[in-house]
């Protein structure tokens, strides 16, 4: 598992809670609940639980899942009313089956093999009511794998509290296994020094067609109701919405 989400999950804290509108994802995706008249949801992959409290105090009845311990504790003890559990999202089973299931933020990216991306389908399919909604952004292979210029340094920026953090990343196309690249990642606090390194972290990240998408979804048995274009802070992403058969 990446060291973002276990020994650098408070770093990520820090920086995504400013890299990420969540209120403006919350917005996204309720209005595809909306759509579909779903007030239930699990989310996969809920990191450090902002969507789940949007969701929560918005009527929904909300539970979260992630295999990070340190990303649970945190979203644990910021959001109370939330629940949320420590699983992996390719073994889960629920008591009970949901209406809607989304994994956002580019969770399926850590999806590195099919068999990986086909168990995580199944697991939906069983933990979802019939005609459940099923929706999950993913990186668009056609446009990010082609834009990559292999070790060139990537800058963002991020303020949290009363902190001023720096992210210097370094993409390389690897496709040995498939649409992936490695993303080797500097994390900074700016001081009154100059730049203090906090971590690092290496990582393999896996971006999709959307034919591979379609092929994942029929085969587990869901329909393609929506797929949107979706702009994010770093990627091209699309967002996927289906339907259990
Ligand atoms: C890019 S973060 C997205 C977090 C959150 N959805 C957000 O938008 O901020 C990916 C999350 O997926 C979790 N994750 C990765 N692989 C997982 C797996 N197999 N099972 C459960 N969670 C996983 C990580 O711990 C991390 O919290």
């Amino acid at each position: 598992m990446s060291k973002l989400y276990t020994d650098l999950a408070e770093i990520y804290e820090a920086m995504y809670s400013s890299f990420i509108d969540y209120k403006a994802e919350f917005e996204f995706y309720e209005s595809i609940l909306k759509r579909y008249d779903r007030k239930e949801i699990l989310e996969l992959g809920s990191g450090i639980g902002h969507l789940g409290d949007f969701f929560q105090k918005n009527g929904f009845e909300y539970s979260g899942i992630d295999l990070s311990e340190e990303m649970v504790k945190i979203a644990e003890k910021k959001y109370l009313e939330c629940k949320f559990l420590k699983g992996d999202i390719r073994f889960f089973k629920l008591s009970k089956q949901v209406e809607s299931i989304i994994m956002v933020g580019r969770t399926i990216s850590y999806l590195l093999t099919n068999k990986d991306v086909l168990s995580t389908c199944k697991n939906v399919y069983n933990n979802l009511e019939r005609k459940g909604i099923f929706s999950f952004d993913f990186i668009d292979a056609e446009e990010f794998i082609p834009s990559i210029q292999n070790g060139k340094e990537i800058l963002h920026n991020a303020s949290y509290g009363n902190e001023e953090y720096l992210r210097k990343s370094i993409w390389s196309i690897d496709l040995d296994k498939g649409m992936t690249f490695n993303w080797e990642s500097h994390y900074f606090k700016k001081t009154k020094n100059g730049l203090k390194e906090i971590g690092t972290d290496n990582s393999v990240i896996r971006t999709f067609t959307r034919e591979e998408i379609r092929i994942f979804l029929e085969l587990n048995n869901f329909k393609i109701k929506e797929i949107l274009p979706k702009e994010s802070y770093a990627f091209p992403t699309y967002v996927i919405v289906a339907e259990k058969r």
